[in-house]
């Protein structure tokens, strides 16, 4: 048996449960590419792993997307080469804290001739697709309409204010939890940028995307215009669920969807690489910016507490 490094989960727990490891080299099944890693990026979604709030299999290597080079093809790949620089979901299966992972090849996007750094690129496949997922698959944002999205200098809100500017939206708001962030936020290309707490008397919206749960999503309800979507699409505050009343829906022509990328992913692959090729084009382009800051694979626990105190702008990747 082969074998490579990896960070894994041997223990639901705090950051500490984190440990470089030795595991099992995995090679590509029928349909899947095995990519050697250079950088993962470091998410609100691997914490969740790690927490235990989703049931999987312990030891777990999370890490939902990576940038590197393809090791190896399973069988019936064949529009990739081997050696060639890619980014890609690792959504469905995990595994991208590690020196190699495997995908399914409709989630590998090539970057030959974009001119992405490896850094950058593995910034993209989850916040970057989920921005053009949730903004055109599920709030279908019609040119013109205004959009709100809270934690807006975060790794997803800083990618949902630029796609939504390039879906054609028209007023495009930021809300964020701090003073210090409101900077950061306007530099993502948000219209008007807000602390959450004074959004409350704002002209409604026709979109309000939500990831960070609690008392702000039943807030957000009340600042949808009439025929607007709310999307629920995290709950970085850690709240309890807050109920959502229907018949309040019906009465006011509001509608709240929900938006998952794993369980997308797993659904609908050809989609969800077809968004991750738009993102990719995005940001090659220069058209959707991100700010990427590295840590090494090593530093895994130190990215989950900076993501966790919930003071990081932008996003973390860890260098493999
Ligand atoms: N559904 C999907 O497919 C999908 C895809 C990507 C991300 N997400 C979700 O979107 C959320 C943000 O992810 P991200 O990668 O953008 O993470 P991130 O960059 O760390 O952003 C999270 C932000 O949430 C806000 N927040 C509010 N209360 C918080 C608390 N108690 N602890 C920590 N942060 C808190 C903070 O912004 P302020 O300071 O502005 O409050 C923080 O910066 C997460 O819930 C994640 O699970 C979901």
């Amino acid at each position: 048996m082969d074998g490579m490094k990896a960070i894994t989960i041997p223990e639901f727990g705090g950051a500490d449960v984190l440990r470089l490891a030795e595991v099992e080299l995995p090679a590509p099944g029928p349909g899947q590419v095995s990519i050697d890693v250079s950088y993962a990026g470091a998410n609100f979604a691997e914490i969740l792993y790690r927490q235990g709030m989703v049931d999987v299999p312990l030891p777990f290597v999370p890490g939902i997307e990576v940038s590197g080079r393809v090791r190896a093809l399973g069988p019936g790949v064949e529009h990739l080469r081997v050696g060639q620089p890619v980014a890609a979901l690792t959504i469905v299966d995990s595994g991208g804290y590690a020196e190699a992972v495997n995908t399914s090849a409709d989630l590998v996007v090539p970057l030959d001739g974009h001119g992405l750094e490896l850094g950058v690129a593995a910034a993209l496949p989850s916040n970057s697709t989920t921005a053009f997922l949730v903004l055109d698959r599920v709030a279908r944002v019609a040119p013109g309409e205004s959009v709100l999205v809270h934690a807006a200098a975060g790794g997803v809100g800083s990618q949902l204010g630029q796609a939504a500017r390039l879906l054609g939206a028209g007023r495009v708001v930021g809300t964020v939890g701090s003073p210090a962030k409101i900077e950061a936020a306007r530099a993502f290309g948000y219209d008007e940028v807000v602390l959450r707490e004074q959004v409350a008397g704002a002209n409604p919206f026709d979109i309000v995307v939500d990831m960070v749960g609690g008392p702000v999503r039943r807030s957000s309800l009340d600042l949808l215009a009439p025929m607007g979507r709310m999307v629920v699409m995290g709950n970085a505050s850690g709240a309890d669920d807050v109920g959502i009343p229907a018949n309040e829906l019906w009465f006011t022509n509001r509608t709240v969807s929900g938006f998952n990328l794993a369980a997308f992913c797993a659904a609908f692959p050809a989609e969800a690489g077809r968004a991750l090729h738009r993102a990719v084009a995005a940001a090659a382009s220069g058209q959707l910016r991100v700010r990427v800051e590295s840590l090494r694979l090593e530093q895994a626990a130190q990215a989950h507490r900076r993501i966790e105190s919930g003071r990081t702008t932008g996003k973390l990747v860890l260098e493999v």
